[in-house]
């Protein structure tokens, strides 16, 4: 489900990205409150394998961010950035090829916020439709209620989050310039929000942004084990990448597979199916998954067949990815070279950005 085609693929390596088709820039980002899982894997990190080869990749750890909602709970957040590096490079992530970048760490992020805050309307921000429903997801009250008590960092951390996108665009932007934004279906709504405030920075105070595009993974989102809208990694929905078999193994067992069908015999509905989808989303062969499909919808297959196999997918992802984990965690460095050096290179990327923003707004520059 690519919702943006890309029509001029780069097959050079990054350190050709300047020539001719432009500057080729993605940014993505996770918000460290919690492990991560087997959603994030799937459809996250297995899309910024296929581009890093294809952008400069900036990789944020949204701790900022993540403080947003957990503002009571700080010492979370400290390990969890540790451990959510280690996850990208035990799947595969490289740190010479892509940025590792801590949000708190990069300062330009704070104030360019600032200043993208004074072109938004807190309508804007109070109608996106994924605050909504993080909003509802926080308390047990009615919608206005929330919206009213959520703290004011909260409601404008899309706002941070566009800070985020943008502090990455080329500057000067040139139509062969692209920027795009990796992220689930969920983020949607913060790229638009994005785009938006490109474009109005850009008219008010000349041309600063490149306007993003967003690329979705094929499989934005995973169904939690329990059929919620989505694993979370606050919810006791997921499955940890860092989960072993016994774990793993009774949620499966346990898992919502298709509402509709109450026996077996009933004709079965595959893509409504969050255990069918799980499957397909751990890279299922496709003449099983296609086997699958027809003898559940003949009401022949038993769901057991189905969690049977994904436990067996879950292993083949996991075994070799735990493995991988434990041998890079022997060595700390690892992590911290590559946030350092990722966050570095972030930098030296917002600096240019900064002094072009200030420039247009007309914020005065020290003499030197
Ligand atoms: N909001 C994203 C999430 O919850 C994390 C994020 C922060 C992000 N900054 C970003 C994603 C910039 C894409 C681009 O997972």
């Amino acid at each position: 489900m690519t919702s943006i085609p890309l029509n001029r693929l780069c097959k050079l390596g990054p350190t050709s990205m300047t020539q001719a088709t432009g500057v080729r820039r993605l940014c993505s980002g996770v918000r460290p409150h919690g492990p991560l899982h087997l959603g994030h894997w799937a459809g996250l990190l297995q899309e910024w394998l296929k581009c890093q080869g294809e952008y400069e990749c900036f990789f944020l750890i949204a701790d900022v961010q993540a403080l947003a909602a957990h503002q009571g709970n700080p010492g979370m957040l400290a390990a969890s950035v540790r451990e959510v590096a280690l996850d990208w490079l035990a799947a595969g992530i490289d740190p010479k090829r892509s940025h590792f970048i801590v949000q708190s760490r990069t300062p330009e992020l704070a104030e360019l916020t600032i200043y993208l805050q004074m072109l938004v309307r807190t309508g804007e921000l109070r109608r996106n439709t994924t605050m909504r429903e993080e909003a509802r997801a926080l308390g047990q009250r009615n919608l206005y209620e929330r919206m009213n008590d959520i703290h004011f960092g909260f409601l404008g951390y899309p706002v941070a989050q566009v800070a985020d996108i943008l502090l990455f665009s080329t500057t000067p932007p040139r139509t062969d310039d692209r920027l795009v934004v990796c992220a689930g279906q969920d983020q949607l709504p913060h790229v638009e929000l994005a785009r938006t405030i490109a474009r109005r920075f850009n008219e008010t105070y000349g041309d600063v942004f490149v306007e993003p595009e967003a690329r979705t993974a094929p499989y934005p989102e995973l169904a939690g084990t329990d059929g919620g809208y989505k694993m979370g990694t606050t919810a006791r929905n997921s499955i940890l990448l860092t989960e072993s078999r016994e774990d793993y193994e009774p949620k499966i067992g346990a898992m919502f597979t298709d509402p509709m069908r109450l026996k077996r015999s009933d004709p079965g509905h595959p893509d409504a199916c969050a255990c069918f989808t799980f499957l397909s989303a751990l890279g299922w062969d496709v003449a099983d998954r296609d086997r699958r499909r027809e003898s559940c919808t003949a009401g022949e297959a038993y769901c057991k067949q189905c969690k049977d196999d994904l436990v067996a997918a879950v292993d083949r992802v996991l075994g070799p990815f735990q493995e991988r984990r434990a041998e890079l965690a022997k060595d700390p460095g690892l992590v911290d070279d590559a946030l350092a050096e990722g966050t570095r290179r972030a930098r030296e990327v917002a600096g240019r950005t900064m002094e072009r923003v200030r420039d247009a707004m007309h914020l005065a520059r020290p003499r030197a």
